[in-house]
């Protein structure tokens, strides 16, 4: 008899407190997000120690509305699905306590999963046609990593940043030119006003790494155009900037990824992670696999940004490959793509 896998999935890496159930991988029955993007917002950016409270007033009413949401009680679940990292130490303790807790008392097996792995997965839910091996640029705000997604949850990584990761750019810039916390969508709407032409800024490469990524110059170069025009009593056209910064980002993000998919030869390439809910990248991705001949899958941004469905779809795929945590299992802050 072939039975439904119901995948209760956990997520607190870092500022959202996110539960989810998914079936038989794909399909999502829930997927509940309590944002502290407003309490963070006071301090300019997230402060670990405020997330890891939230976290943990937060969770258990969290769980019990993805579980009614689903129409689904803890004896339905097969497994427990949990983020153990990478992310705030704090934070995810929090999601992997309770989710052992709740996988002990109910007798459920427990998976822990990786955040990254989570994200990448999360191009399956919308795209039941897309299976590895495939191309994916993976865009957080702790990660930029280009990667062979080889089968599920085996990458190989080609390409990654040298400095900042992109979405840490867009929020160090987001927060230089006044528009705040979070960076990254507040950067995309202003540019949406903005001429992406407007300043020409470097596009690093990387000195015998073709595939890697830099963005720290990018930013230097930001922060000295503002400095120099506050000097001289020039005013800055924000909308000019964000947008002329953004398509920098976008189009160092973009050209890496389609010589990658030409070079290693696939004709798939996906995007993952917060940065690819990016308006920009989105479309000019779009266009530029349109033009190479290659089929570009992108999750709708509520699934970019972090939650928990994409770890039930990764933590499926590790249950169904015998993949099992003990009681022992801990937040690795640190956590490697590719190590478990
Ligand atoms: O994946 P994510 O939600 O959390 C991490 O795992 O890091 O990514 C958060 C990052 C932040 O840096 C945020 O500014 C960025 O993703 N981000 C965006 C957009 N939405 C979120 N960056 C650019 N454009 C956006 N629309
Ligand atoms: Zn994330």
């Amino acid at each position: 008899m072939n039975e439904d896998v119901l995948i209760l999935a956990i997520e607190s890496s870092c500022d959202e407190t996110a539960a989810a159930v998914v079936k038989n991988g794909r399909e999502v029955l829930s997927n509940v997000i309590s944002s502290q993007i407003a309490l963070h917002t006071l301090y300019g950016g997230v402060v670990p120690e405020i997330a890891s409270r939230k976290h943990i007033e937060k969770i258990n009413q969290v769980i019990e509305q993805a579980l009614a949401d689903a129409d689904v009680t803890l004896e339905d679940i097969t497994a427990i699905g949990v983020t153990y990292g990478p992310g705030l130490v704090g934070a995810l303790l929090v999601g992997v306590a309770e989710a052992k807790a709740i996988a002990y008392a109910a007798k459920k097996p427990l998976v822990g999963v990786h955040h990254i792995e989570g994200h990448v997965s999360a191009n399956f839910i919308e795209h039941p046609d897309l299976e590895p091996p495939f191309i994916c640029l993976i865009v957080s705000g702790g990660h930029t990593h280009l990667v062979v997604v080889k089968d599920y949850g085996e990458f190989q990584i080609i390409g990654r940043t040298r400095d900042d990761a992109a979405g840490e750019a867009f929020d160090k810039v987001a927060r230089a030119v006044g528009l705040g916390y979070p960076g990254g969508p507040k950067v995309d709407k202003a540019a949406q006003e903005g001429n992406k032409h407007a300043v020409e800024f470097p596009r690093a490469k990387v000195e015998g790494a073709p595939y890697d990524f830099s963005f720290s110059g990018l930013k230097s170069a930001v922060l000295n155009y503002i400095n120099h025009a506050r000097m001289t009593g020039q005013e800055i056209c924000v909308p000019d900037l964000v947008a002329s910064f953004q398509n920098a980002v976008v189009e160092s993000l973009v050209s890496r990824t389609i010589m990658a998919a030409k070079e290693y030869g696939y004709d798939k390439v996906a995007i993952a992670g917060g940065v690819a809910s990016n308006s920009a990248l989105r479309a000019e991705m779009k266009k530029a696999c349109k033009k190479a001949h290659l089929n570009f899958y992108h999750p709708s941004p509520i699934y970019c940004t972090d939650n928990a469905a994409m770890i039930g779809v990764a933590a499926y795929y590790e249950y169904q490959k015998g993949a099992r945590s003990g009681w022992d299992l801990n937040a690795v802050p640190n956590l490697k793509l590719g190590e478990r």
